[in-house]
């Protein structure tokens, strides 16, 4: 059983709370702060209700550009938050520990980037995880944990595997919202029509192969270079730049595509037309019209129109990925229109990460059921997998 904030004591306790606020940044600091103001609920009400906040937090991979420090994060949640909220430059050391233990009942102090030790950034069972000095040594100063950081939750990582081992763990409130929903799309009204699109095309044929194996899926709509992928495989000679941009991103993708053909073609739908670049505008052709020297860059309206007719009649619509270079204002035509007939649907779900930051620059994030904070972990739970960190939390 998960144990959600309702069953926490909170009052004068210290509870160590991992959240998920890796965002991007720009010169000035954090270009978006969706993922900050995700946990304000959680942290606010247990502030309100008299704990000690020790927030765990991360901020990129160790060597890429935005690997750094949680200053800015602090600053932020300082801002949005009636509490208050400082900033600790180190994680676990004995100022860490001393600054959660002299915390005042209704403040928050952000403890430094959990990926500034290797430790964290190394996969764990539960029990080697809580073995490791982040867990052990910080532990010491809390009376609870909880994991409201769901986008990190497919990571067996110390912050999220390792604390429910040595301390009563609990669900945030962002971790509930998320279980509540993907954790129980079998349950979601049928017929359930999977969107599938974007770069990340390996990704989106494992989601496929996985909720049609499951029979979650009873149709999948295949948008983006996951469309375009899809229809290499059924033999569509959609021309030599289309065919290089897939094999680019995947050597697998066109052959595991063909295989869920072979098993699956009557629940997996394929662009009818595409979108591509000609005299700097945008020119929509029929697959009979194929191929063409240009890449494809959208989806045309008849795939729109086609896949409205089935989104129409869905139960759940369960997105993830835009349907072509969004970016470029000539070829966001279709996830526009893909993404606004979703929302109509009787259950509209999209996956996080990329997705939801595609909606927001479109501006169209309104409208939907639940837009996920999770980019891979959502992914995950879409496709009927459990998380590392879900699991840990079921005490
Ligand atoms: C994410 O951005 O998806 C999460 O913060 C997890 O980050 P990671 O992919 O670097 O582990």
């Amino acid at each position: 059983m998960i144990r959600m904030l309702d069953d926490l004591d909170a009052e004068g306790a210290a509870v160590g709370v991992r959240v998920d606020i890796n965002s991007p940044l720009d010169d000035d600091g954090i270009a978006d702060d969706a993922r900050v103001r995700a946990h304000v609920d959680t942290i606010a009400e247990l502030c309100e209700r008299g704990a000690r906040v020790a927030l765990l937090a991360h901020q990129g991979r160790p060597g890429d550009d935005d690997f750094s420090d949680l200053r800015p994060h602090a600053e932020r949640l300082d801002e949005l938050l009636a509490a208050p909220v400082e900033h600790c430059d180190s994680t676990f050391s004995s100022d860490a520990r001393d600054r959660v233990e002299r915390l005042a009942p209704g403040s928050a102090l952000l403890l430094e980037n959990t990926r500034f030790y290797s430790e964290e950034y190394m996969s764990f069972d539960a029990e080697d995880a809580a073995d490791t000095y982040l867990v052990e040594k910080l532990s010491v100063a809390l009376d609870a944990y909880v994991n409201d950081a769901f986008a990190t939750s497919h990571r067996r990582q110390p912050s999220i595997v390792g604390f429910p081992q040595r301390l009563p763990a609990y669900a945030g409130r962002v971790m509930e919202r998320e279980i509540n929903v993907l954790g129980n799309i079998a349950e979601s009204p049928e017929p359930r029509v999977y969107v599938l699109g974007g770069a990340k095309v390996d990704d989106s044929i494992g989601v496929a192969r996985s909720v049609l194996e499951r029979g979650l899926a009873d149709s999948v709509l295949t948008t983006g270079l996951v469309g375009n992928a899809f229809l290499l495989a059924d033999g569509v000679s959609l021309g030599a730049a289309s065919a290089a941009i897939v094999n680019e991103r995947s050597h697998r993708a066109v052959k595991a595509a063909g295989d869920l053909l072979d098993e699956f073609s009557h629940r997996i739908h394929m662009p009818r037309d595409v979108a591509v670049e000609h005299d700097d505008e945008r020119l929509e052709l029929d697959l009979g019209e194929l191929p063409t020297g240009q890449p494809a860059m959208d989806i045309g309206v008849r795939t729109v129109s086609a896949y409205a007719e089935i989104l129409e009649d869905a139960g759940t619509a369960i997105l993830n990925g835009p349907a072509g270079v969004f970016e470029d204002d000539r070829f966001d035509t279709g996830t526009l229109e893909l993404y606004k007939c979703a929302s109509r649907a009787h259950k509209s779900i999209v996956g996080g990460g990329d997705t939801a930051s595609a909606l927001r620059k479109l501006g169209i994030l309104e409208g939907f059921d639940h837009v996920s904070t999770g980019g891979g972990a959502a992914l995950q739970m879409l496709a009927g997998e459990s998380l590392a960190g879900v699991e840990s939390l079921d005490q």
